[in-house]
């Protein structure tokens, strides 16, 4: 009988040795510990907690409004469920930018009280200080490039960025200052694959794309979108596995035929 503790933990070591051996890594989003429970019992490598529960748990415009308590308390439900894959939690909009001190107790907060394996923020050079501060205290980091929703605002559209060459430019620059800093990764969202493989050929932490290409070392999807929940939202990265949204439409329609007709509960589904 296996328990528990015979499961072999993925770390931030392991994603180090997958790169190191072209091993693609695959991570996505999960929010509560149902799901949570089902994608690491398949196998996947890392569940983001992502702050786009936000928009698909919440059902918020953008990722913004999220606060510290509401991604604690989802990372504490996930955190129950995953026992292998390793669990990185976002810092949401507000918890970080402060000064380095802030990003410190926040990140504090969710390695305390949900139990996460590593903190996800959003940035470059900016938050290069915070990312050397948390990660001093031992908390692993990941970063984030590319399109960076919580500044969604200051880009005014979610179309591909760092098209541009100086864009470009700059997004390579704050890859070097991320991986300078001592983060264990780098999610690049929505760029062109050229600049997604000139990243991650160009560091040595593993780079996981969401929109960002072939070439670079894993990927990333929100669940509600690789599992076909969400609608009107085809962006060309997306690729959809199931399509939920009608089959669990379609259920709803055929539990509510079956109470009225009095079909449900027949005979042998009663006491
Ligand atoms: O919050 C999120 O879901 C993310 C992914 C898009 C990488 O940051």
């Amino acid at each position: 009988m296996s328990t528990h503790s015979e499961i072999k933990r993925v770390t931030t070591n392991t994603l180090q040795s997958m790169k190191q051996n072209s091993e693609k890594i695959s991570m996505l989003t999960a929010y509560d510990y149902s799901m949570a429970r089902i994608f690491d019992d398949a196998g996947i490598d890392v569940l983001l907690v992502g702050d786009s529960a936000s928009n698909v748990m919440a059902g918020h415009e953008t990722t913004l409004p999220i606060t510290l308590d509401q991604m604690i308390y989802h990372a504490q439900s996930v955190v129950r469920a995953a026992k292998r894959c390793l669990i990185v939690v976002d810092m949401p909009f507000g918890s970080y930018q402060g000064n380095s001190k802030e990003a410190l107790n926040s990140s504090i907060r969710i390695m305390k009280e949900a139990g996460a394996h590593a903190i996800k923020l959003e940035g470059g050079e900016e938050v290069a200080d915070s990312i050397k501060r948390i990660i001093s205290a031992g908390v692993p980091v990941m970063g984030h490039l590319g399109l960076t929703p919580q500044s969604i605002y200051k880009f005014g559209t979610y179309t591909v960025r760092a098209k541009e060459e100086e864009e470009a430019e700059m997004l390579l620059h704050n890859a070097r200052v991320l991986e300078e800093s001592g983060c264990f990764a780098i999610v690049l969202e929505k760029i062109p694959a050229a600049l997604g493989k000139e990243v991650a050929e160009m560091v040595k932490i593993p780079v996981i794309g969401i929109g960002a290409g072939m070439h670079v070392d894993g990927q990333v999807l929100v669940m509600h979108d690789m599992l076909g929940i969400t609608r009107n939202f085809s962006p060309r990265f997306l690729r959809r596995y199931l399509n939920l949204y009608d089959d669990i439409k379609d259920a709803t329609a055929r539990f509510i035929s079956d109470v009225k007709s009095k079909d449900f509960p027949n005979e042998k589904e009663q006491y």
